[in-house]
């Protein structure tokens, strides 16, 4: 019996419903693996915020740096400014366990049509965004407050082993993929900082000479992802671009209830990070109806890392199984289940 700690953090709204789902999925496919979830959870939200002023405690990232993998619903409540709640939780946990792979798969699922015309079933493809530097930078400040003349300037930092390792990350997973990666750039434009992510991809291209490679501006590459989504298979961007384009392909997909993230510590020195992409949605927070696949597939993608990949297919599989071949589905995939409903079909065909 292998054992795994999970540190658990449902956060605010929806993050709490869909929680739930996927533990129970991870208990009832453990047990066929011969692993055990011990899980510790954690109620650092918006809502301890407002009633002790700070997200988490002070000493909270030391009190989940030993467990294995740490599993996210969502932060961000209404009344609490979204800098606040990211910066304060999120962003902390990301960069001190330098998490710096975040990685985003989208597929297009069984009986989930896509809006985009061009996405067929089956079609999948994976975002490898830069998660600890880049765009999203404390550098900067707001000068003149209140004055005509008020400015803001806000820096972006990229470093070279910052870029170089999120560039071989994409890489060597292109490699075991379909071999092609695309580059998101914007080095017509922002002339310090792409010009040298652009030249850092051409050194990584170097080193992997088994993967074919191209660039693209990310606003034609986001007009292309729309047009021609089947030509690609990893693209890798900075935090911004790998952000948005993250979004972009989970509306491909068809929902962004469905997406998963992973914010990826490789060297495995810190716990790596489980979470949906989609946030905490208040506005069908508390009604029971929320999908709770991102979360499910977040946490298959968490029993990947932790060495099953086994047991991480066939949580897939049994997504695809329910999606492909019943009408049970939430209410923004065009159903009538509930999250409660939903997972039970789930658990059933695992
Ligand atoms: P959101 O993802 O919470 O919701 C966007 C829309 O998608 C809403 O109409 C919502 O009902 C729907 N939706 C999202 N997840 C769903 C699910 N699992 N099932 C069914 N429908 C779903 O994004 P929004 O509204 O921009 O942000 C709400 C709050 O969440 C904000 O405070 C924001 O900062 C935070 N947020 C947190 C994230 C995180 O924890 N990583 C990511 C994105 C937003
Ligand atoms: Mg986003």
């Amino acid at each position: 019996m292998t054992e795994h700690r999970i540190a658990l953090i449902p956060g605010d709204g929806i993050g709490a419903e869909v929680l739930p789902p996927a533990t129970a999925v991870l208990d009832r496919v453990g047990r066929r693996h011969g692993i055990r979830f011990r899980y510790d959870e954690f109620d650092w939200s918006c809502e301890r915020y407002l009633r002790e002023g700070a997200m988490m405690p002070a000493d909270g990232l030391d009190r989940i740096r030993h467990h294995d993998a740490i599993l996210l619903g969502a932060v961000g409540w209404p009344g609490v400014p979204d800098h606040v709640s990211l910066w304060g939780l999120l962003i902390p946990i990301r960069r001190q366990f330098d998490q710096y792979v975040n990685l985003r798969p989208i597929a297009v699922l069984p009986g989930v049509p896509s809006p985009v015309r061009a996405a067929e079933p089956g079609l999948e493809f994976v975002v490898v965004r830069e998660n600890v530097e880049g765009e999203y930078s404390e550098v900067g400040g707001r000068f003149r407050r209140g004055f005509p003349d008020e400015l803001a300037v806000q820096e972006a930092v990229f470093t070279r082993p910052g870029v170089t390792r999120i560039l071989d990350y994409a890489f060597s997973l292109a490699a075991t993929r379909r071999g092609v990666l695309t580059s998101a750039t914007k080095s017509n434009g922002i002339v310090h900082t792409m010009p040298f992510w652009d030249e850092l991809v051409e050194e990584a291209g170097e080193r992997h000479p088994e993967v074919s490679w191209h660039q693209e501006h990310i606003d034609a590459l986001v007009a292309k992802i729309v047009l021609d989504p089947a030509r690609f298979d990893v693209i890798v961007g900075s935090n911004l671009f790998g952000d948005i384009l993250s979004d972009l392909a989970a509306a491909v997909a068809g929902s962004i209830g469905v997406a998963p993230a992973a914010n990826l510590n490789p060297e495995r020195e810190f716990p790596s990070m489980f979470e949906p992409v989609h946030g905490s949605a208040p506005d069908i927070a508390g009604r029971g109806v929320a999908n709770p696949l991102g979360a499910i597939w977040s946490a298959a993608m968490m029993v990947d890392h932790l060495g099953h990949p086994e047991a991480s297919a066939e949580v897939r599989s049994a997504m695809a199984d329910v999606l492909g071949n019943t009408a049970v589905r939430t209410p923004d995939l065009g159903g009538t289940a509930t999250t409660e409903s939903f997972t039970r079909e789930l658990l059933d065909r695992l």
